[in-house]
């Protein structure tokens, strides 16, 4: 996995480790790794612009499948979109490259609801739909989308891709995107009781709890490749606005406030999906969300209270 000590893969390794074993699985990044994964298998700093050494890697380690979840999110994209340019396109570009000359088993590589755009619908979103995304982020999720399934077409490449809502989790805070007001909230809630959202009150976007971004990922690895009729497939289990994450949590929280001062990102919020129709993943490989907006605050309020000793 490249990109492994993001939000995404501090998870994903783990839960990956524990199935497939901790010795098959390898972790990658740029930076010194978090305590998790340095204690269940093996972990080396890989830059995927650095071509020579991601397939060096490849070869050296005998590697099946790749899962690339290096990337510059949406939020970081707006701010230097040449570094999105470079880390998603060119990352993405050499990661299918090498699959196709090392005849890989697979690749995954996430997309996201921002491959979507203003003129796509955005009430309950069809996997096949208009895309032209307004962000560098975006356009480098429709490339990645649409090299792979080049490939997969021209050179029998098995490429597979989510389109990830925004991702909710207590473990490893997001990397700069514009979901990322829906972990925050969670500290700041335990913390201070009062939260300042950088979204308005009514942008409702789809999102996703990590236990089912894990389960997502990992079902559509295994997916037996004659059941899929697409490769880029639409995910989601709740949509919810800034007003009801907040309501919901002051369910457990009386006293906890909500105020709004939405920021760039609003612009990138009001230009995405309010929700997704993901009924290709869910006839094509079994898609079934176990969290709603309910049973996520729930948990992630016990989870982090617990981690950072707060009381609720
Ligand atoms: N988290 C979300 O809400 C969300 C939503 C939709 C899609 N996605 C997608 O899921 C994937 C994983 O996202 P995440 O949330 O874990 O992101 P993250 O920002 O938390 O992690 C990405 C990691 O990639 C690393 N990285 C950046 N440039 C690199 C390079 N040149 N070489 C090696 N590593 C590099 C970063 O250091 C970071 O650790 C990405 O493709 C992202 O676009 C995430």
């Amino acid at each position: 996995m490249t990109g492994s000590y993001g939000q995404i893969g501090t998870e994903l390794i783990e839960e990956l480790r524990a199935r497939y074993g901790g010795e098959n699985v390898i972790a990658t990044g740029r930076k010194k790794p978090p305590e998790i994964l340095r204690k269940d298998g093996p972990y080396y700093r890989l830059d995927v612009l650095d071509n020579d050494h991601l397939h060096n890697m490849l070869v050296d380690y005998d590697i099946d499948i790749i899962i690339h979840n290096a990337s510059v999110l949406s939020a970081v994209g707006e701010k230097n979109p040449q570094l999105a340019y470079r880390t998603n396109v060119e990352g993405a570009y050499n990661v299918l490259e090498a699959a196709r000359i090392l005849k890989m088993d697979q690749v995954m590589i996430p997309s996201s609801i921002a491959a979507f755009g203003p003129s796509t619908p955005k009430e309950n979103t069809p996997n096949d739909v208009i895309m032209r995304p307004t962000t560098a982020y975006g356009v480098s999720k429709v490339f990645i989308e649409l090299w792979g399934e080049y490939y997969v077409e021209r050179y029998g490449v098995d490429f597979r891709s989510l389109r990830y809502p925004g991702i909710i989790s207590s473990e490893t805070l997001p990397g700069g995107g514009t979901t990322d007001y829906a972990v925050e909230i969670f500290y700041e809630a335990l913390k201070n009781k009062e939260y300042t959202c950088f979204l308005a009150e009514d942008a409702m976007l789809p999102m996703m709890y990590m236990p089912d971004c894990i389960k997502s990922t990992i079902d559509l690895i295994e997916a037996k490749e004659d059941n899929l009729e697409h490769r880029s497939f639409n995910v989601t289990a709740m949509s919810f606005t800034p007003a009801d994450i907040a309501a919901e949590i002051k369910k457990h929280i009386p006293d906890f406030e909500i105020h709004y001062e939405p920021d760039f990102r609003q612009k990138i919020a009001e230009s995405w999906p309010r929700s997704l129709d993901d009924s290709a993943a869910r006839e094509e490989w079994g898609w079934n969300p176990d969290y709603d907006l309910a049973a996520m605050t729930k948990d992630m309020l016990e989870t982090l209270s617990k981690r950072l000793g707060l009381k609720y």
